[in-house]
């Protein structure tokens, strides 16, 4: 094991990836940012040079972070914000992970405006590293024209409850918007795509990530299958598959063989329409693109190749056959059984979501891990804290279609299914998937376990943006006990206590 030092520095430029131009938020000046790749074992600095006129603060999505619970990144929960142009660490290590996973800011609406890129963890014993010969990132999200914080008041403001509709989708932070809609001359036509060279005969692992804020996405290459071997981290009995459902915030591995005629195809990343708001029929391209080029066959003409047909379900993730985990973990009975469950409605005059009836208030509250440090027990109603001890599970009883995330585990899946009845009988405890982020399906259930092992306050919440925002998050405390027997590093206390830390590292 080794250590890895990265410096990230976050700044504000202009940039295009559409072809219509916005500010956008980069890291080292990039869009996506760069991939941080480590070794399974390996302890992580995060250097944060922090050049932007507000506050920020970095998540590093699916990771344990166990005994540093306060690197976790999560603004009002695990730290306070790194203030404007100020510098801060995150020290971790990944002892005991290895996949692909991302990081993203954790600040209010920022990582809507860019600041997501890869996390990769190698993994010397990886089951599959003798089956591809090269590998590629392929980044998908929605992508806006106008800034988060003015998307987000309108969306506060509306009372139709529709979320913002994305304008274009992105590919490694490339896509093409059809400028004949932009009416104020920001945009240029033919915007270039994303390019993936193929050599005949190579495989490759395509890890796939859906770092966007709202959507869901189809994932294909024409005449390509796509045979499926890592979920969120966990390696799975390989499948071939044509058409890849990824809800926002989850990753897949794909092996891909170049072994079709040397030409060019399309690689598609498919808006799965039907869980965003109808206006989106109208105004959206329904298919994001990138090329996928063999050998030295000619960048142009286009690819002129057609899409797999197979029908898939929308807004639900893959069908659960197809990801059994290559080493299945006996799972233990639960002690404690949370139900949650998830509510939209307007009743305070504009629209919120509720977890058992309680809407998380994205509040400047002291994190709680503070608090807890602190001694204090007793939180505000709308912190939608729920203290958890040993070894429970829980039950998310929902109504709506939403790809939720546990920070600091991976949960098994046990069962989805219609309606609000959990039906027991349906629970797979041979051989669940543990991943971090799921899906609960429209007016249906999910039934996830995981066994409370780390201690800290861990955020698990619905990973579309706007749906965080409007208060579609609890916090666990986590064996409250032990966080206290931990003892948290002087620069996240002076932060914690002063909110200014080591100003003037930075030019
Ligand atoms: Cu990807 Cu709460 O995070």
């Amino acid at each position: 094991p080794s250590k890895k030092i990265f410096d990230l520095c976050l700044k504000k430029e202009i940039f295009a990836p559409d072809g219509y131009t916005r500010n956008i938020w980069t890291i080292n000046g990039t869009f996506p940012g760069p991939t941080l790749r480590v070794t399974k074992g390996d302890s992580v600095k995060l250097r944060i040079y922090n050049e932007l006129n507000e506050e920020t603060a970095i998540h590093g999505h699916g990771f344990f972070q166990r005994g540093t619970n306060w690197y976790d990144g999560v603004p009002g929960q695990t730290q306070c914000p790194i203030p404007a142009h100020s510098y801060f660490e995150y020290n971790f290590s990944i002892p005991d992970q290895s996949g692909t996973y991302w990081y993203h800011s954790h600040f209010q609406t920022q990582y809507v405006d860019g600041m997501i890129a890869a996390f990769i963890v190698d993994d010397p014993n990886d089951p599959y590293l003798s089956k591809y010969d090269e590998e590629y990132v392929v980044i998908l999200q929605d992508f806006y024209h106008t800034e988060a914080s003015e998307l987000l008041a309108s969306y506060l403001k509306s009372t139709d409850g529709d979320e913002p509709v994305p304008d274009c989708g992105l590919i490694n932070g490339l896509g093409r918007y059809n400028c004949s809609r932009a009416t104020d001359g920001k945009c240029k036509d033919n915007s270039p795509l994303a390019k993936f060279k193929f050599e005949s005969g190579k495989v490759y692992r395509l890890r796939i990530i859906n770092a966007g804020v709202f959507a869901g996405f189809f994932f294909s290459i024409d005449q390509h299958e796509l045979e499926l071997i890592e979920v969120d981290g966990t390696y799975v009995k390989p499948q071939k598959i044509h058409r890849l459902p990824i809800n926002v915030a989850q990753r897949y591995s794909v092996l891909v063989r170049a072994d079709k005629s040397p030409s060019s195809y399309w690689m598609r990343s498919e808006f799965m329409e039907d869980c965003l708001p109808d206006s989106a029929n109208e105004t959206l391209d329904d298919t994001v693109k990138a090329i996928v080029i063999y050998d030295s066959y000619p960048d142009t003409p286009e690819p002129d190749t057609t899409a797999w047909k197979d029908n898939l379900i929308e807004c639900i993730d893959l069908d659960p056959s197809l990801m059994k985990p290559c080493f299945p973990q006996k799972i233990p009975d639960s002690d404690k059984t949370f139900e949650f469950t998830i509510e939209f409605n307007n009743n305070t005059g504009y629209d919120r979501a509720y977890i058992n009836n309680s809407s998380y208030a994205i509040k400047p509250y002291d994190p709680t891990l503070l608090e807890i440090f602190n001694g204090n027990k007793e939180f505000p109603v709308d912190a939608n804290v729920y203290y958890i001890e040993k070894k429970q599970y829980l039950i998310d009883t929902d109504d709506g279609e939403h790809p939720f995330h546990l920070h600091g585990h991976k949960f098994w899946i046990l069962a989805t299914g219609n309606g609000t009845e959990v039906n027991k009988s349906e629970f797979n405890t041979v051989d669940p998937l543990p991943r971090d982020t799921t899906t609960v399906p429209a007016s249906g259930w999910l039934a996830i376990r995981f066994i409370a092992d780390n201690p800290g306050v861990w955020a698990f919440h619905c990973h579309i943006e706007w749906h965080l925002q409007v208060g579609l998050v609890v916090q666990f405390v986590e064996l409250p006990d032990e966080i206290k027997k931990l003892s948290p590093p002087s620069d996240w206390r002076r932060l914690s206590y002063t909110h200014i830390i080591n100003v003037g590292r930075i030019s």
